[in-house]
């Protein structure tokens, strides 16, 4: 008989954890997806499966729960994001460097059968092409954030190489969702946008008009991940971390998307730091690989995101 698997989401209760616990805990028995956080539990995670509070730097306490639970595979979600690491650089770097070693290290102490721990667009600098940038290509990040990140892939195929952990990765282009709030990155602008047009406010941007970067809808960023991780081993020729895209736009692009719907939506502009964090990643990216490898293919575009977007958040508005 197949061993059955058990899941420790940790970072469960963020902006992808929230919904990627959820989509777990339809694919397998909920109370085997236990979802873990240092905040107290979300409330859509509420009686779904079992939650537990943990901080992922008590390396003590990530080691007594796998055993406890005969955890079998870890999603590590938990870190600090681009903008706010960029307020606090060394504590970015700790944190997301020491967890990411904690979980790698009791992954390969107790053959875990495999490892997600998700990368980003930030792990680009100015070196690399802005346009359709290629899956290898100048690593040159300039965010503390993005040091962190490509640190974490080279650590990740490190585990693969030298101890054989399955670890899997992807990076993420901005995420857009409206069930758990963002966690303080760069492309947080895009849902703030869609929040101030059903509240009827005016939105002021915290980036340039022509700021574009890569950007996907949550649900695709969730259905890539599970792909990826359901993916058979050997489809599998990327060990640090994937490249993945759906369609990208600039503040003034969405502002427009929106205002087909909301004719009456209006924005103003006062970039702040955030600029100079999106002047250094991509615009687009060449996910040509993940394509290949394990058949990933967005469903969304930015007018059926833009679409369903507004409905949801209208919807939430009416029933608060
Ligand atoms: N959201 C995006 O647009 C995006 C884009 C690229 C990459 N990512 C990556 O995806 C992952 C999840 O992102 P997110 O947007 O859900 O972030 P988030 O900030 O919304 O959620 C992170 C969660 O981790 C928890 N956490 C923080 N420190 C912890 C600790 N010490 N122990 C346990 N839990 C802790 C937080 O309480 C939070 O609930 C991160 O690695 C992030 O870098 C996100």
């Amino acid at each position: 008989m197949p061993v059955k698997e058990r899941i420790l989401v940790i970072g469960a209760c963020g902006q992808i954890g929230v919904e990627l616990t959820l989509a777990l805990r339809k694919i397998y028995e909920p109370q085997h997806v236990i979802a873990a956080d240092l905040r107290d539990e979300h409330p859509l995670l509420k009686g779904t499966g079992p939650y537990v509070t943990l901080d992922v730097m008590n390396r003590e306490m990530l080691h007594v729960l796998v055993i406890r639970h005969h955890i079998t595979q870890i999603y590590h979600l938990a870190a600090i994001l681009s903008a706010t690491a960029e307020k606090n650089p060394a504590l970015a770097w700790h944190i997301n460097m020491q967890s990411l070693i904690h979980v790698l290290e009791i992954a390969r102490e107790e053959n875990l059968h495999k490892v997600y721990w998700p990368s980003s667009i930030a792990v680009f600098g100015r070196g690399a092409p802005r346009q359709q940038t290629p899956q290898h290509t100048i690593l040159e990040p300039t965010t503390a954030y993005g040091i962190s990140k490509l640190a974490g892939e080279r650590w990740c195929e490190y585990y693969h190489e030298r101890y054989g952990v399955d670890v899997r990765s992807l990076r993420y282009p901005g995420l857009i969702s409206y069930k758990s709030s963002p966690g303080g990155g760069t492309t947080d602008y895009a849902i703030e946008m869609f929040q101030a047009a059903v509240e009827n406010r005016t939105y002021t941007c915290p980036l340039a008009p022509d700021a574009r970067l890569p950007m996907m809808y949550m649900p695709d960023a969730i259905r890539a991940t599970i792909e990826l991780m359901e993916a058979p081993a050997d489809r599998i020729s990327l060990h640090s971390s994937y490249n993945l895209h759906a369609f990208h736009f600039s503040p003034t692009e969405l502002a427009a998307a929106i205002r087909k719907h909301v004719p009456e939506f209006e924005i103003c502009y006062q970039p702040d730091f955030r600029q100079q964090i999106a002047e250094s990643w991509p615009e687009s990216i060449d996910d040509s690989q993940a394509r290949r490898d394990w058949g990933w293919k967005p469903a969304f575009d930015l007018e059926s995101m833009t679409v369903d977007m507004l409905q949801n958040l209208q919807q939430l508005r009416k029933k608060n």
